[in-house]
């Protein structure tokens, strides 16, 4: 195994939807074909891979950390895939934009009868924030749906990309009998008796008499039709726009049927940008680099209360990754060793004796690791591009007990460095204020603020409108401006200067009166 060809078989990636269009169902059928979950849902055995994975258990268990599918890694013809699940469904938080860091590229899922939606739209709008390669799978084909020419008409206009069709559809609804493969010129036929998936039948073209043999005359008239038309109105598929996210591949299939999701997954395979060159404050890592670096996007506190222990997800960038590895912790400085980096498989999770770039280890730690640290084999690099967002909601906190606000201070922090909230101590006062990207997320700190650390909580509203980081060339000015402000201003986590304005218009005020310091909306993450 060479560090090339480990890259070059690397695909990591996300699934980006709006609830309900089938991400749930297409993931499970990825790892499916992935052999990373057998039907019945239990894992395979792997003789070596197993102890290894028993080991892990036996961690997990005394340390009692729990982690849930977020990274799910599964080989597939050769390539090794890495998807990482795109948490926030229904609550939007900032661990799915920070997952969309950790990707190559994503698929968006669609449901045929509904189209964009908003949630795809928005979380569209992160990844096109990056450039991000992204294809297309149009789902629940087995449905009766919108117009095939109608879709690809609103992906093209509403999200503003070139489309290419890779496979179109034969029928919908009932009358649902396949798609054509486009580029292969295959056809592709639903088997309605058994969720096998056939090889496709290869054709000369759609003028192929075979067509005629395998499907309804009206069927056959009608894809030719369509995809002289797909041919004439549609762009050629461009693999370089595609991977500078000016285009996208369309699939259309049936996730619950199993149908085009081997289309999808070996489209992903030949299609998808193997991983990236990262940016970092000091230069470029191309992940050929021999020596190991990479960043952490994610933190996951343990399930057990009675414990402090937190995974912190780890992508790596660059070189070869081995266990009990010395890695430099930038931030700190320090040397840390990793000793149990954990592979997230499927379901299942086992130690990782070794990872490539584009892969993610989990790395158990009792708080020292933080969203956006980096961790190299020695060079001091700060990798970039790990957003912390500006709350949309924010709220005071008080302990019922008053003898408690010192510990709560502490939950507080921790949360705050494991990227569950943003915490803000204002100059003046004495009290806390929390702010989140979804309202929902208050009632699930409160929560876990009461059975993790025993300290029962009321979050009340504030007169807050919103919250800027504030940053300025002139030390000097900042400081000013920070004097002139102090009963507007607080502290995050990291002690970063904050400025909290009560209203719209009082922020845009303070841009007017100070065009030296910038308020920002998102604080990169690097230290
Ligand atoms: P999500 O993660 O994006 O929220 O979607 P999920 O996969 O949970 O799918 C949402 C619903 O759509 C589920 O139905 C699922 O079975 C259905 N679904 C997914 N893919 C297809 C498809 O290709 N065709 C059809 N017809 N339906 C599909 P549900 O009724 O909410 O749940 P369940 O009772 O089926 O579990």
């Amino acid at each position: 195994m060479t560090l090339e060809s480990e890259i070059a078989r690397r695909r990591t990636f996300a699934i980006i939807s709006h609830p309900d269009a089938g991400k749930t169902t297409l993931t499970e059928k990825l790892l499916l074909f992935g052999g990373a979950i057998q039907l019945a849902g239990a894992v395979k055995a792997r003789g070596d891979a197993r102890r290894a994975h028993s080991d892990w258990m036996k961690v997990e268990r005394e340390r009692g950390i729990s982690v849930t599918a977020s990274v799910m890694s599964f080989g597939y013809d050769g390539h090794m895939f890495n998807l990482l699940d795109t948490p926030g469904h229904e609550d939007f938080s900032e661990d799915t934009y920070r997952t969309l860091t950790a990707v190559d590229s994503a698929v968006m899922v669609i449901d045929a009868a509904k189209g964009i939606e908003a949630q795809t739209r928005k979380l569209f709008e992160v990844c096109r924030l990056r450039d991000m390669p992204i294809a297309t799978f149009v789902n629940k084909l087995d449905r009766e749906g919108r117009d095939p020419f109608d879709l690809i008409d609103e992906i093209e206009q509403g999200l503003a990309l070139d489309v290419s069709p890779v496979t179109w559809p034969i029928g919908m609804g009932r009358n649902f009998l396949g798609v054509y493969d486009l580029r292969r010129d295959r056809l592709l036929l639903v088997d309605r008796k058994s969720d096998k998936v056939a090889d496709g039948e290869v054709c000369q073209g759609v003028d192929d008499p075979k067509i005629d043999r395998l499907l309804p005359a009206d069927a056959a008239a009608k894809l030719r039709e369509d995809v002289e038309m797909v041919r004439e109105l549609c762009p050629q598929f461009d693999l370089q726009a595609y991977r500078e996210g000016t285009m996208t591949p369309v699939f259309f299939g049936s996730a619950i049927n199993n149908f085009g999701v081997r289309e999808l997954l070996a489209g992903i395979g030949e299609l998808a940008p193997p991983p990236r060159v990262q940016a970092s404050v000091e230069r470029k890592v191309t992940p050929d680099e021999p020596r190991a670096s990479g960043f952490v996007f994610k933190i996951q506190a343990n399930m057990d209360p009675k414990h402090r222990d937190r995974i912190a997800f780890f992508r790596l960038c660059s070189g070869r990754f081995r266990r009990g590895m010395k890695m430099l912790h930038v931030r700190t400085g320090k040397t840390m060793t990793i000793h149990n980096p954990v592979l997230f498989l499927a379901r299942d999770r086992e130690l990782a004796e070794e990872a490539w770039p584009g892969d993610i280890i989990g790395i158990p730690n009792h708080g020292s690791l933080r969203i956006g640290d980096s961790l190299t084999e020695g060079e001091s690099l700060r990798f970039t591009g790990i957003p912390s967002f500006a709350p949309e909601h924010l709220q005071t906190v008080r302990p019922e007990d008053p003898m408690k606000a010192k510990h709560l201070g502490r939950a507080l922090e921790q949360l705050a460095e494991e990227g569950a909230a943003r915490v803000f101590k204002p100059v003046v006062g004495s009290e806390w204020i929390v702010g989140v990207v979804g309202v929902l997320q208050f009632d699930v700190l409160a929560d876990r603020i009461r059975t993790e650390y025993e300290i029962p909580v009321r979050f009340e509203p504030t007169s807050l409108h919103t919250a800027r980081w504030v940053e300025a060339e002139d030390p000097r000015l900042l400081k000013k401006f920070i004097d002139a402000n102090t009963a507007n201003m607080a502290e995050d986590h990291s002690g970063a200067p904050v400025f909290l304005a009560r209203n719209a218009w009082r922020l845009d005020k303070a841009q007017e009166d100070w065009p030296g310091v910038r308020f920002l909306k998102t604080k990169e993450q690097a230290w």
